[in-house]
């Protein structure tokens, strides 16, 4: 029985797992109170996992219909994040492995991407190749087993997610704008007009987002404001389009260079409904196998922590009391 908790960004998250049975997972999201600044602020961030993590693994605890002195290990995310963030995350999972003298898990963030495909009723099995999107990360893994990567592609600079932001806010939508960039482009024609696809060149499984973003703002300068206004839900189309074409192209590329053809999502950006569709007919074509997570267990849950702390290893007390945090992105936990 393992007690997750996951605090690396905005979303403060608890969850337990029994097994391969998930019996609670609980996401108290800050998006409200980051929304007025455009983005998410590091010290607001800590501050309001401060305030709402024992809640939240109160909440987790109940939901889950067993009590906090069953949990045999603690598992916690320790990288990579805001510093802040992760530390207030891990500080509590310390206490509390000290307090009930049990074991803790120390997990990377991404290594939980990852793991949110063993959950659910059809669990997949390594070995896969997994895209993570979200709003901070984006890239391309083989998954050898359930310890062993091999990292095929990053993004060079912007995160998808983080690109479909920043464009959404350029067409007026709220924050975050991932989701409400996939409803208006759903009523709108996609190949209205062409933005360009970052680092588009054979064999290159590396991202780019930051010329796409330029190019949309650059469109919306010279556009003039009646044809914006005519034409919000085609541009918001076109430009989801050019990011979710790079996505499933290195994506699928990824997959004829390893020879592995069972793909997967994870990470925010795949609960976009556009990228889930293209994904699925790309496979289609290709005999692939396809797989996508629920979009609960895409944006960031502890549920997905606690599932790849089954295949890490368990530090004894006090072994875990010298336990730091490690801003910096990457796989070593
Ligand atoms: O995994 P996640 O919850 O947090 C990070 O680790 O960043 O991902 C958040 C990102 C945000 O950029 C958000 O806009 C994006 O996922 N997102 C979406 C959708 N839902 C969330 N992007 C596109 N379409 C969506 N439906
Ligand atoms: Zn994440």
């Amino acid at each position: 029985m393992i007690l997750a908790i996951e605090t690396s960004c905005d979303d403060t998250c608890a969850a337990v797992l029994d097994g391969d049975e998930l019996l609670a997972s609980v996401v108290s999201s800050q998006d409200s109170f980051h929304a007025r600044y455009g983005g998410v602020v590091p010290e607001v961030a800590s501050r309001h996992h401060l305030e709402l993590i024992n809640p939240v693994i109160g909440e987790a605890v109940s939901r889950s219909g067993t009590r906090l002195e069953r949990m045999e290990s603690i598992a916690v995310t320790t990288s990579p994040g805001l510093i802040g963030a992760l530390l207030v995350g891990v500080a509590t999972a310390k206490s509390i492995a000290a307090a009930l003298e049990c074991m803790l898990i120390p997990v990377n963030h991404l290594e939980g991407h990852i793991a949110a495909n063993y959950l659910g009723p059809e669990p997949l099995e390594p070995p896969f190749i997994c895209l993570i999107a979200s709003g901070g990360h984006t890239s391309l893994v083989h998954v050898l087993s359930y310890d062993e990567y091999r990292v095929l592609g990053s993004t060079l600079d912007d995160a998808a997610g983080e690109a479909l932001d920043k464009g959404a806010r350029l067409l007026g939508l709220g924050y975050p704008g991932g989701a409400e960039l996939d409803r208006l482009a759903a009523e709108g024609d996609r190949g209205f007009t062409r933005f360009p696809v970052g680092l588009d060149k054979p064999g290159n499984l590396d991202f780019s987002f930051s010329g796409v973003k330029t190019a949309l703002y650059y469109y919306l300068r010279d556009a003039g404001k009646r044809n914006i206004e005519l034409h919000r839900a085609d541009i918001a189309a076109s430009y989801q389009s050019a990011v979710v074409d790079a996505l499933v192209s290195k994506l699928m590329a990824a997959a004829a260079q390893s020879g592995c053809g069972i793909v997967c999502l994870s990470g925010g950006v795949s609960a976009n409904s556009e990228l889930r569709r293209r994904l699925r007919s790309a496979c289609e074509e290709r005999g692939y196998r396809s797989r996508v997570p629920s979009p609960e267990l895409c944006t960031d849950n502890a549920a997905m922590i606690a599932s790849a702390a089954r295949y890490k290893t368990a530090l004894e007390f006090p072994d875990y009391l010298n336990l730091g945090a490690v801003a910096a992105s990457g796989f070593a936990a």
